[in-house]
C-alpha cells in the first residue's frame, strides 16, 4: 500500500524548522498542498519572523511541490481564521491539520512564574484547540479530516523542570480523546504524536552521537501514516530514531467497597488489588467507566441495572 496525498490540503503549524519542517516536506513530497505555518519565534517564544516559513515554502516549490507560508500565531484566533480562509480560497478544502508549533519555558515549579506556565499552555493547548476549532466545521462538511496533536514524553511520563510543558502536552491526549469521539461520524480521525528528535529544542540536552540518530526525518513517516486515508484514530504514537511505539491508558479491574467497608482503611488494605494490572482494560469513553462502577456495585447488591454491559 502506497501512501500519497494527491488532492489533499494540509496545514502544518510551526513548520519553519525542526519537526514541522520535516512533516511539511514529507507531505508535499507525497502530493499534498501545504500551508507552512510559522510565527518564527525563538525556542522560548520570543521575537517573530517570516523567514523560516518562507524558506520551507521555497524548498517545497524547488522540488516541484505546492505550498504557501502563513505567519499566524497558533494561539491567535483571528490569525488562525485568516490562515484557514487563505487555504480555503486557494485550494478549497483542508484535509489534514498537524498541530506541531511549540515553545519551552523550563523552570522548576518552585521557580516558575504563572505567566510562563500560562504562555506554554497558550501555545500548545490553546494553539492546538484554536487550529482544530478553525478547521473542524470544514472537515465535518467534507466528511473527511485527519488531525494530529503533538504531545511529548514530558507530558506522558513527566520530566524535571517542565510542569508547564508537561501539563500542556498531556492535555493533547484529553483533546484527542474527545475529538476522536465527536469526529468519528464525519470520518475525522485524531491521533497524537509523541516525538523525540534532535532539533534546536533538544540540541543542548543530548550528546552529539545521540542527536545524529534522532533526526526529525526519522519521525515523519509515522506522522504521514497518522494523517493518511487509512489512518487509525485515537492512537498515541511515540516516535524517534526510527522507533515507533504506542502509549496506552489502561484501567485496572479494581475493587468494589460497599457501605461500612468503604473506608480509607479498607482502600489502603485493598490497594494492592486496586492496582493489580491483571485484567486491566482500555475504556472507550468516560461513561464506560461510570457503567462499570455502577454495574459492579449493582452486582454486589444483587441488583440489575437497566443497561447492558
Ligand atoms: P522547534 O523549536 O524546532 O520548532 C517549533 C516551531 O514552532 C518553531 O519554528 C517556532 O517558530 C514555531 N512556533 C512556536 N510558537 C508558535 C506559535 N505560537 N505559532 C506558530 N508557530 C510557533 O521545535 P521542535 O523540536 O521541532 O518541536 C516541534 C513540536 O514537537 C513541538 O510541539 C514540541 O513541543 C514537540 N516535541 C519535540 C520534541 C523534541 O525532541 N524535539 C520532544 C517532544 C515534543
Amino acid at each position: 500500500m502506497t501512501i500519497d496525498f494527491d488532492g489533499r490540503v494540509a496545514i502544518v503549524t510551526g513548520a519553519g524548522t525542526g519537526l514541522g519542517r520535516s512533516h511539511a516536506l514529507g507531505l508535499a513530497a507525497r502530493g499534498a498542498r501545504v500551508v507552512v505555518n510559522d510565527l518564527g519565534v525563538s525556542t522560548d517564544g520570543q521575537g517573530q519572523s517570516s523567514e523560516a516559513a518562507g524558506s520551507v515554502v521555497e524548498e517545497i516549490r524547488a522540488s516541484g511541490g505546492v505550498a504557501m507560508a502563513h505567519g499566524a500565531d497558533v494561539s491567535d484566533e483571528a490569525g488562525v481564521a485568516d490562515m484557514v480562509a487563505r487555504a480555503m480560497e486557494a485550494w478549497g478544502r483542508i484535509d489534514i491539520l498537524v498541530n506541531n508549533a511549540g515553545i519551552l519555558r523550563d523552570k522548576t515549579f518552585a521557580k516558575m512564574t504563572l505567566d510562563d506556565f500560562r504562555k506554554v499552555v497558550d501555545v500548545h493547548l490553546m494553539g492546538s484547540a484554536t487550529c482544530c476549532h478553525a478547521v473542524w466545521p470544514i472537515m465535518r462538511a467534507q466528511k473527511y479530516g485527519r488531525i494530529v496533536l503533538t504531545a511529548s514524553g514530558s507530558g506522558l511520563y513527566g520530566n524535571f523542570g517542565q510542569s508547564n510543558y508537561g501539563a500542556a502536552k498531556a492535555a493533547m491526549v484529553g483533546l484527542m480523546n474527545v475529538l476522536h469521539i465527536e469526529g468519528a461520524r464525519d470520518d475525522i480521525r485524531v491521533n497524537t504524536l509523541a516525538p523525540t528528535a534532535a532539533t534546536r529544542m533538544t540540541e543542548n540536552l543530548l550528546p552529539p552521537e545521540a542527536l545524529d540518530l534522532l533526526a526529525p526525518e526519522t519521525i515523519t513517516p509515522g506522522l504521514l501514516y497518522l494523517v493518511s486515508d487509512d489512518a487509525p484514530s485515537r492512537v498515541i504514537l511515540g516516535a524517534g530514531a526510527g522507533s515507533f511505539a504506542q502509549t496506552r491508558i489502561y484501567e485496572t479491574e479494581g475493587v468494589t467497597l460497599l457501605d461500612g467497608d468503604n473506608t480509607p482503611e479498607a482502600v489502603a488494605a485493598a490497594f494492592d488489588r486496586i492496582t493489580d494490572p491483571h485484567g486491566q482494560q482500555e475504556l472507550g469513553d468516560a461513561f464506560t467507566q461510570t457503567r462499570k462502577y455502577a454495574r459492579k456495585a449493582a452486582e454486589a447488591r444483587g441488583l440489575t441495572l437497566p443497561w447492558g454491559d
